[in-house]
């Protein structure tokens, strides 16, 4: 859950001041909820977006993303520096600046993310600790297994296109898992923004990953997904955790009726 940057400790917020020659403005995020800080810093050397956490389970987390993204280069944000002072993990990176994807059926956009996607693709996972499908999904399947690196959740907020091409953002739940895993998470954001199932997997297809993966295996992963939102949305009043099991349960249902 969001904090106010007023949260951090004014010692913290100096530390902060002292790597930027001085704060001139703070503005936090108006995408995502999972950070506890989230800000783009502007100072008088230049800006910076930094991330913040206090907590027990904030600070693991962006540990582990800070860990994983120093192991990636091109798509990551480059993490300018870190510290750890009055109980708080404090990240500093390069400032993405740009829109999000559009990625309703027939956006240009949907092209870059493919070329990203293809490069995505490809990477095999760093040799750190990193989450394996059941622990990041809470659902597994043999087929998940597989030695990539998949973000795993390539929602528009957290896809940033620059003048030198489309970033991905938070990688706080980076997984070691096969290729398909990243494109068939990618089925709800394409539902959630206009796609029809049926295009949704028409514009996945392009993909060899996809291509390769056993008709079941989607079906079995689809339900699973699908259920596990379910299940959220009982316990959530949230309206994206709503949003979420409904577009899974979309695709789910299309690929069990048969349509496909
Ligand atoms: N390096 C960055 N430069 C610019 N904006 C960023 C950067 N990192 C994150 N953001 C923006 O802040 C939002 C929240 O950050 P994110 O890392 O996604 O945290 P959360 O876990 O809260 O979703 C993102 O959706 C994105 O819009
Ligand atoms: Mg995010």
């Amino acid at each position: 859950m969001r904090s106010d940057w007023t949260a951090l400790p004014e010692h913290v917020g100096m530390a902060v001041a002292d790597r930027v020659g001085g704060i001139v403005g703070v503005y936090p995020a108006p995408r995502g909820d999972h950070a506890e800080i989230a800000s783009t810093v502007i100072g008088s050397t230049g800006t910076v977006f930094v991330k913040a956490a206090s907590s027990g389970p904030g600070v693991r987390s962006l540990r582990y993303e800070l860990a994983v993204t120093r192991t990636i280069d091109r798509y990551p944000p480059t993490v300018l520096w870190d510290f750890e002072s009055d109980g708080w993990l404090v990240v500093g990176a390069e400032h993405l600046d740009g829109p999000h994807p559009d990625l309703s059926p027939g956006s240009p956009d949907l092209d870059t993310l493919a070329v990203t996607l293809t490069g995505l693709q490809e990477i095999t996972a760093p040799d750190t600790r990193l989450f394996g499908p059941a622990g990041r999904l809470s659902f597994a399947h043999p087929a998940m297994d597989g030695d990539a690196l998949v973000h795993s959740d390539l929602n528009p907020a957290n896809l940033i296109l620059t003048s030198q091409g489309l970033r991905i953002v938070d990688w706080a739940y980076a997984t070691r898992a096969a290729p398909w895993v990243e494109l068939a998470l990618l089925t709800q954001w394409l539902i959630g923004n206009g796609h029809t199932p049926a295009q949704a997997e028409d514009w996945l297809s392009q993909f060899p990953a996809w291509a390769g993966a056993h008709p079941e295996v989607l079906d079995d992963f689809a339900a699973r997904n699908a259920s596990k939102w379910a299940n959220k949305s009982r316990q959530s009043a949230e309206g994206w955790v709503r949003d979420l099991a409904c577009w899974t349960y979309e695709w789910a249902a299309y690929r069990a009726s048969g349509e496909r």
